[in-house]
């Protein structure tokens, strides 16, 4: 039986092979007929265009709705739309306004080529989920591609055909406020959160109306920047800039992304949109990327101020010649390009294939059978704000929320022991804050706050006293007596505090990432009422709150998640929901430990507790407030020991490590299980942890689950000594547990 058996198997195996390897070929070969049908007609369309619509095509220009940059005096973009001298539009909003735009370039131009409309649809369009560092802490690859799918729902029925997401910088820096904008500070998490988005935005078929095309940004290394404020400088070696952050744009590329964002920074002296090492011979060439890259918000002009260009011929230059396609609002393309062309620096060869890369994008969105098809005022109104994307904006929001203390189990409050909820505190009622920055069409008017969806779940159950106390900001503490009276009345008190959304975001950071103003002299207040308090953070970053964590019994962050903010909260508040999210991103106790992420450097001489001349600071510890991964829930997990199938493992073949996880509590819970390794010795130094795998599984009470991970040698790749990617023989550890700073541990060797 056996001996048939295993016969039988591989015999299976080489047929599923053979079947696996003949579909993939298929898929392929079609794939390839597609490209070559759109390469076709995009040379017959091309082959009938003038000079001045060619450069048309490769300018973007801003409608009225909003600005999101600078932006002259004299901004007008209806002559050039009307002369054929615009290829794409951003800002431009509503099934209406769109059509009316496009009717303009495909009615009124000599060949009618239509526009490309592009906009930040980043967290949702109209229904807002979670900032995207919120929904990366529900660790849910399926979660973040359906979220991304409702948005490109709802901006694809009114209009939009691009959207300027997924952010995928790696941010290590809290000060940054475009943290908010990504998945956090690790490349593995950030790569497959990056695919996922793409995956959910663009779909399977481009040329879908429920479909838009998705654009990597910003390319690269704009989360570097240095002491995490905004647009300045970044100065990172080759090996970190390979090994942490392009990972997850070449997962985008991977995904099938279709276009590029080049970023505002500089990497080591070279402006991204000057670089034509990262943009041409990258991407474009080593990556195969097929799609077009648009700069950032006039960063083509702002290579003067950078310093690189003198003057807007020679920024024309540079950005054609690193390979941007795209000039965002930067007015240089169009006219430069003519007498760079005429003068023999850039080539009509580059300037055909801009023009080929952007009108392939547009032939894939099916925009040549039907330059309308996206703008459909009966399925704007049918599909935003639908009951279902609301649904799917809550659960969002759930499994976005971090526990990230629980003493004595104050939470989940139980309404039948509580008769009165203090809720208190400067987010206790807000709705602007809680759809965060970069909400596109999102209406904080439609939001709903945590007072309301706290008093829709405590109908007839308990009652809520609320008192703001005092502002986000700001110096008024008048507001402090009554939310006292309030709490000093009440069976536990809810304390809303954090930061307002324009504390995050482009444009947005700070030196400071305590609680702003008097919020943290109010849980202080609060305190000395001797209630219980659980603490509801709301913010766009890593938060540096020690005392709050040293002297608050239960700590929720709900970061800023969207429409359905206040029913998600209350839902986890009253245990409808056991929490599961685990931190993308570390939180430092203070400033003074940025940057600080888990995967460092052991340095020669790592801390000692007690011994003086080690790595650390005299004033505060080494250990982050709260590590990478870290979450609590409502039940407890117990994790076994390690067994791993071998002790070595050899190329091409594989090695498994298995863990069972019991829930100890009596909670049905969801656990997120994360797989980190260590090399211990390489050719050059490497992080004392690097997550490599993760599960999040549903284990109820009382239950065990066994997890299964599978390591090759492909994991343990990193750039050698020579820039190689590789893995080095060696011992290697191999960790996993609840968060990256509570681990089992087990060790093999990797031979060649
Ligand atoms: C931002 C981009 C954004 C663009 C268009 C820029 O200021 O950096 O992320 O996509 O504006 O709104």
């Amino acid at each position: 039986m056996k001996a048939l058996r295993s016969k039988i198997v591989p015999f299976f195996i080489a047929t599923f092979a053979v079947a696996l390897f003949l579909t993939t070929c298929e898929s392929a070969v079609k794939i390839d007929d597609a490209e070559k049908e759109i390469a076709r007609k995009v040379d017959s369309v091309l082959s009938l265009m003038t000079l001045e619509e060619k450069v048309g095509q490769l300018m973007q220009y801003s409608g009225f709705g909003e600005f999101t940059g600078p932006v002259s005096a004299d901004h007008n973009y209806m002559e050039p739309l009307k002369e054929g001298k615009i290829g794409s539009m951003l800002n431009a909003n509503g099934a209406e306004y769109t059509r009316k735009l496009q009717q303009i370039a495909v009615e009124e131009t000599r060949l009618g080529i239509p526009l490309i409309f592009g906009y930040d649809v980043i967290h949702g369009y109209r229904t807002i989920f979670p900032i995207p560092l919120a929904e990366t802490a529900s660790w849910d690859l399926d979660l973040i591609e359906t979220s991304a799918h409702v948005a490109a729902t709802e901006a694809a029925a009114a209009g939009q055909h691009w959207t300027f997401a997924p952010m995928v910088d790696i941010a290590r820096d809290p000060r940054w406020g475009r943290i908010m904008e990504g998945a956090g500070e690790d490349p593995y998490l950030g790569s497959l959160v990056a695919a996922a988005r793409v995956k959910g935005f663009q779909g399977d078929d481009l040329a879908a109306p429920n479909t838009i095309a998705a654009c990597a940004k910003h390319f690269a290394a704009y989360g570097a920047t240095m002491a995490g404020k905004d647009y300045n400088t970044v100065d990172i070696s080759n090996r970190t800039l390979h090994e942490i952050y392009l990972p997850p744009f070449k997962a985008a590329v991977d995904a099938g992304v279709e276009t590029f964002m080049s970023a505002f920074n500089e990497i080591n002296g070279i402006p991204a949109t000057a670089n034509r090492y990262i943009l041409n011979d990258l991407l474009k060439e080593e990556w195969q990327f097929k799609g077009f890259i648009v700069s950032d918000w006039s960063s083509i002009r702002e290579l003067i101020p950078h310093g690189i260009a003198a003057n807007d011929y020679e920024a024309g230059n540079l950005g054609m010649n690193a390979g941007v396609d795209m000039d965002m609002m930067g007015m240089i393309y169009d006219p430069q390009l003519f007498q760079l062309l005429e003068d023999g620096k850039v080539t009509q060869l580059q300037v055909d294939d801009a023009v080929r890369r952007i009108l392939r994008v547009k032939f894939k969105l099916g925009l040549f059978d039907d330059p309308y098809r996206y703008c459909d005022e009966e399925r704007e109104k049918e599909v935003i704000m639908s009951e279902e994307h609301l649904e799917i904006s809550r659960d969002a929001a759930r499994k976005s929320i971090v526990l990230l203390k629980n003493e004595n189990n104050l939470l989940p409050l139980d309404p039948q022991k509580i008769n009165t909820i203090a809720l208190v505190g400067p987010m206790g009622d807000t709705r602007f804050d809680l759809i965060g920055e970069w909400s596109a069409r999102g209406n904080p008017e439609e939001a709903i706050s945590l007072l309301e969806g706290l008093t829709r779940s405590l109908e007839g159950k308990a009652k809520i006293l609320h008192a703001k106390g005092c502002e986000i900001s700001g110096e008024d503490k008048s507001g402090f007596s009554e939310a006292i009276r309030a709490a000093s009345a009440a069976d536990v008190v809810v304390a809303a505090v954090g930061e307002s959304r324009m504390m995050s975001g482009e444009a947005l950071c700070r030196s400071d990432i305590g609680l702003p103003g008097v919020q943290k002299e109010f849980l202080m207040e609060l305190q000395k009422t001797g209630k219980p308090i659980v603490v509801v953070l709301m913010n766009g970053r890593p938060l540096g709150i020690p005392w709050v964590k040293g002297n608050v019994p239960a700590i929720l962050e709900t970061w800023f998640l969207g429409t359905q903010a206040g029913p998600a909260i209350a839902d986890v508040l009253l245990g409808m929901y056991n929490p599961s999210g685990k931190l993308p991103v570390t939180f430092p106790v203070s400033v003074g430990q940025v940057p600080i992420f888990y995967s460092y450097k052991n340095t020669g001489r790592p801390p000692v507790p007690g011994i003086r001349w080690n790595s650390k600071y005299l004033d505060i510890p080494v250990e982050p407030l709260f590590p990478f991964g870290y979450g609590l829930s409502y039940t407890t997990f117990e994790y076994s020991e390690i067994t791993l199938s071998d002790t070595i493992l050899l190329p091409g073949s594989e090695l498994t490590a298995e863990v069972t996880v019991k829930n100890t509590g009596v909670r049905d819970g969801e656990e997120i299980i994360q797989l980190y390794i260590r090399d211990l010795v390489g050719s050059v130094t490497r992080p004392v942890l690097e997550l490599k795998g993760f599960r999040k599984e549903n284990i109820p009470a009382g239950e065990s689950v066994t997890v299964r991970f599978t390591l090759t040698e492909e994991d343990l790749k990193f750039y050698d000594i020579n820039m190689d990617f590789t893995a080095e023989p060696g011992t290697f550890e191999l960790f996993i547990g609840p968060n990256s700073a509570e681990l089992k541990k087990a060790t093999f060797a990797f031979m060649e």
